[in-house]
């Protein structure tokens, strides 16, 4: 099966694409991971994975058919060029929905995320080039079916479709059909994540060969489905239950087991920098005093730190210089 033949059923021929609206679609953060692909066209996790959207803070996209014979992509204001690995990935998405006569786009992105710094960008980017894609060929596409499309861009992006928390479902189906995000019905005003910015530059190995490598020379990686299938549970047990310590301990554990099944990829893929391990000793002492504070952290250096509107006062005058996001709003 390929990205065609699963878009296919849903184009609508004879419809010539328009100006899109802007669309906006938040980043979000896994609190239970999703690492490893069973297949890698279709971006099918190996496990199911749960996260929070990070409300404002994410990508706006407008596409604008032009007369042009390639797609001419614009990052936060910037022109890319056809030949880097933005531009096409990008366009190898746009190319799901051209038909016989092809129509090229003028794609205008723009992150409020650092782009490719293990900070979700791909979640949000292509989320919103689905919703964007969505509108400008009207494809009327339900919730469902957008998350299904936004995941044939980047496996995250199926949970950036929605606020709050969102569980993505591994489905079982060779198509992937059944391999999409859904929101949760729980909401938890008071949650705080802090942005711990260690280094917002585009990290040295992509997410999807982060993975894939993973997958490929890491033995450690065959407890990783247990581990996650276990943590998906207990984080969604903690969320119901509002149990703060709960979520908290569930996420940091599941993070630090996806660090150490790539630490024991090879070559060895460690995200981690000096500053982020000082960031993560800030956090135990800092628990060790009693504040509950937890960290989860994805394929780059930089840390999310977990911590409710009670703690934010302490935690902020140890890490003065994060920011503040409040996926469900303030108390
Ligand atoms: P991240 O941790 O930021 O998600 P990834 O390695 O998963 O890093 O993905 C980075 C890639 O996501 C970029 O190189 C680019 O291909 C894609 N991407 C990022 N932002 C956008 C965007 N606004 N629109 C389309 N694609 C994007
Ligand atoms: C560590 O969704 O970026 O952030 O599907 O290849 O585009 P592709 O990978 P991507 O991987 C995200 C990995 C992660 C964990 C997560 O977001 O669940
Ligand atoms: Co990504």
């Amino acid at each position: 099966m390929t990205p065609h033949e699963i878009v296919k059923p849903w184009l609508n021929a004879g419809v010539s694409p328009v100006k899109s609206e802007e669309k906006f679609a938040p980043s979000n953060i896994a609190l239970c991971k999703y690492w490893g692909k069973r297949d890698k066209l279709l971006n099918l996790p190996i496990n199911p994975s749960l996260s929070v959207s990070l409300a404002h803070l994410g990508t706006h996209t407008c596409l604008t058919p032009i007369d042009h014979d390639e797609d001419e992509v614009w990052l936060n204001g910037l022109c890319l060029s056809e030949d880097s690995a933005f531009s096409k990935r990008v366009s190898l998405f746009l190319d799901l929905f051209r038909q016989s006569k092809p129509t090229h786009f003028k794609v205008e992105t723009r992150n409020s995320i650092p782009t490719a710094a293990g900070l979700a960008s791909s979640a949000s980017g292509f989320a919103a080039l689905a919703l964007a894609v969505n509108d400008s060929f009207q494809l009327h596409l339900d919730a469902q079916q957008l998350s299904v499309l936004a995941r044939l861009g980047s496996g995250s992006a199926c949970r950036s479709l929605f606020d709050g928390f969102v569980e993505w479902q591994m489905g079982e189906r060779a198509d992937g059909l059944d391999s999409y995000a859904t929101p949760l019905s729980e909401t938890w005003s008071g949650l705080c994540i802090g942005l711990v910015k260690v280094d917002a530059r585009e990290k040295a190995t992509d997410s999807r060969s982060g993975m894939q490598r993973t997958l490929e020379t890491a033995h450690l990686y065959q407890s990783w489905p247990i581990q996650a299938a276990m943590d998906i549970q207990a984080i969604k047990d903690a969320i119901s239950a509002h149990d703060f310590e709960g979520l908290g301990a569930k996420a940091e554990h599941n993070a630090m087991s996806m660090h150490a099944t790539m630490m024991a990829s090879w070559p060895p893929l460690v995200y981690w920098q000096p500053e982020s391990l000082m960031a993560m000793q800030t956090v135990w002492k800092l628990r060790a005093q009693g504040l509950p504070v937890y960290f989860t952290m994805d394929a780059g250096p930089n840390l999310k730190l977990l911590f409710e509107r009670a703690s934010a006062d302490d935690v902020l005058a140890h890490f003065p210089d994060i920011e503040v996001i409040h996926p469900f709003g303030l108390i």
